[in-house]
Order: structure tokens, then sequence, then C-alpha cells
């Protein structure tokens, strides 16, 4: 018996989530094992009427589970940011899902952009740092009046900043990236341990030769760790040359392992070749910890409630939940019934298909009962 938290979140997030539990339960019956469903209803319309983000409350329930299982964040209602760092960046932070896992795979049958190339040429993983780089917050922005001093102290990394800033600019903004040690470390080290299972290739993503201080320090720990699995081969790579060979030769790539910033670029551009965001699972993971699954995609408010939006991406990221849990067999079976539906035509619009959302969802649970 697993106890895992169900957040739908906002715009089609509920109903995505509700295909996803519906396979979910089906491989729990299937496998032999229970699933614990707690919901929560975080999202925009608890913040709008009672300006709720994230409560303590939550987060003493989620941190009773086992794994979280996430919809989507994001409303128009509500101006772009404080969702998305009030809800889904403070749940990576606070449960220190040092990971995010993008696998970014051709299944049979799916479409892909990439002339000549098929599933035996896409078939690699995205690991993403997650908790620091540029999205640890802090920055500001002020006018040319405006005397200011940068103070800003992270306990996170008990690191003080304090600068003076003159200047003649009419407006300035400026945002800071942080990289550890430590933090770069353990993703790095995650990424060599899955390539230890796979091809046994890591690619290292940066930027050092302009932004030295903080690449400069991920690809020295790069080079560490890599110096400790020596049956692992290496290379680095700048991020604006990934972006070229993800495109022109995805089969070089088995384990890419990212910054935070880059990383969220480069899976974007790793799910349109592996079919589309519709078909895009991530996890975040913290491997002793409390992770959280969810579809890379967005809210796509403006088809909510029309039962119209595609689940497998969510249903996928299911499959990265089973895995996590150590249901090795049942989260294989899933992302074979995935690859089972969608060449049999069992897809939505998106893929080709006319199925709504939940007939997917149905489809999927059906295939993977068969199997
Ligand atoms: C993602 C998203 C998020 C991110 C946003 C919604 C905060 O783009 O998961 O890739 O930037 O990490
Ligand atoms: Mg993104």
């Amino acid at each position: 018996m697993y106890r895992v938290a169900a957040i739908g979140g906002d715009g089609i997030g509920p109903e995505i989530i509700n295909e996803g539990r519906k396979v979910i339960d089906t491989a729990a019956e299937k496998f032999g094992f229970d699933i614990d469903w707690v919901e929560l209803s975080i999202g925009a319309d608890r913040y709008l009427g009672t300006g709720e983000l994230l409560t303590a409350d939550d987060l003493a329930t989620l941190s009773e589970c086992r794994a979280i299982y996430f919809g989507a964040i994001g409303d128009e209602r509500v101006q772009p940011g404080i969702l998305e760092k009030g809800i889904l960046l403070a749940l990576r932070f606070h449960f220190d899902q040092y990971v995010n896992l993008r696998p970014i795979r051709l299944l049979p049958g799916v479409p892909t952009p990439l002339a000549g190339k098929g599933p035996e040429d896409i078939d690699f993983v995205v690991v993403r740092e997650n908790t620091e780089d540029f999205y640890v917050g802090i920055g500001s922005r002020f006018m040319k009046h405006e005397k200011k001093t940068l103070d800003v102290v992270r306990e996170l990394y008990e690191v003080k900043f304090s600068l003076d800033v003159e200047t003649d600019a009419e407006e300035l903004a400026y945002q800071i990236g942080v990289i550890t040690r430590e933090g770069s470390r353990r993703v790095i080290e995650y990424a060599f341990s899955i390539a230890e299972q796979r091809r046994k290739k890591v690619t290292s993503v940066d930027k050092a030769n302009v932004l030295s201080d903080v690449y400069g320090l991920w690809r020295d720990v790069f080079r560490g760790v890599a110096e400790t699995h020596p049956g692992v081969s290496n290379e680095y790579t700048f991020v604006d040359a990934i972006t070229m060979w993800f495109v022109k030769n995805p089969e070089w790539f088995d384990v890419v392992v990212t910054p935070n910033m880059f990383g969220d670029i480069i899976t974007d551009l790793g799910a349109m070749i592996q079919g589309g965001l519709g078909l895009a699972p991530g996890g975040n993971i913290n491997p002793s910890g409390v992770s959280m699954f969810e579809p890379i995609h967005g809210s796509a408010p403006k088809y909510k409630g029309q039962n119209v939006a595609n689940p497998l991406a969510t249903i996928w990221a299911g499959s990265l939940l089973l895995d996590t849990l150590g249901e090795h067999e049942a989260s294989e079976a899933v992302i074979g019934a995935i690859g089972r539906a969608i060449t049999s035509g069992k897809v939505t619009r998106d893929m080709g298909g006319d199925l709504s959302t939940s007939a997917v969802g149905d489809a999927v649970a059906g295939l993977l009962k068969q199997s």
C-alpha cells in the first residue's frame, strides 16, 4: 500500500490527473499493490478564494506521502509567476527534489519532426538540476532614482550578497545564478548512476565559456565525478551547441546532465523531437525523500473542462512514479500500454486521433489490463 498525493491543479490538470490515476489504479490491481490517494485542492481557485498558495497543512500532508502526482499550474486570472513560484517551484525546493528527470524517447508510431530519425535514434534521458542556478530567486528590479543596496540572505546556501548598485541607466534589473559544489555533485552523480544502467555515456551541458564562474564550477565538478566512473564515457557541450545536436544527431545521447535553466530550455526542444509536449513526462526526484511526477506541458486553460486534452504525458509520468515506488514491472507495462494505444490510433486530436481525454485513459487502462 502506497500513499500518494494527487494535485490536479489548474486548467486541464484535474482531467489529465484523473486519467493518470485510472491507469495507475489498473496497474495496482494487475500487479498486486494498492494506492491510497490523498487529494489536495491546491491551485488558482483556492488562491483566488483564500490567498493561499501552499499551506503548512499542505506540506505536512504531502510529507506523509510516498510521492506526489501533479497535473499543472497556471491560470489567466493570476499574474504569471505567482502560482509557478508559489506552488510548483516551492514544492520542488521544499522537498529538495534536486533531480528533474525527463526521458526523451520516441515511441513507435509517433511522428517526429526530425527527418530520417526513428525510435532507435531518439532514446535518451535529460537529468536537469532542479534546485539551484537562476531558479534560486535572487534578483531585483529598480529605477534610476531608487538608490538600492542588494542585500540578500539565502539561508538555504548560507550566502550573503551585499552589493551597492549605482548606475546611470534609467532602469535596472539583475538576477543571480547560484551553483554549489554539493548541489551539482549530487545531480551529476545521479546522472552517472543512471548511465551505468543504460548505454554508459554522460553528456554535460554548460556555458563555461561565458558564464565562467557558475558553469566553471559545474564543469569542474562534472570532471571530478566522471573520474570516479571510468566505465562511463563522458563529454561536455555548450548549451547552444547541444540544441543543434538534439536536432541533427539525437542518437549520440544517452544521459544528458544540465544546470536548471538550460535544462528547462532544452527539454522543451526534447519534447518536440519525441512527438510533442503531449507526450513529455517529468519526474522531480529526491532519491531519499518525496518525489513529484508531472507532465512537462502546462495547464492549457483554453481546453479546460472540454475533455480534449492529451493525457499521455501524465500517464507516462505515472509510469515514472511507479518506477520510483519500486514497481518496475508495472511501470514498464504502463509504457507498453501507452505504446499500443498510439499504434492502434487510440489518441486525442493533437496526435491525429479523435478520442476524448477520458477515452484515451480508458483505452490505456484496457490495454494494460489485457497485457
Ligand atoms: C518546467 C516549467 C517550469 C520551469 C515553470 C512552469 C516554472 O517550464 O517544468 O519546465 O521553469 O521549471
Ligand atoms: Mg519548462
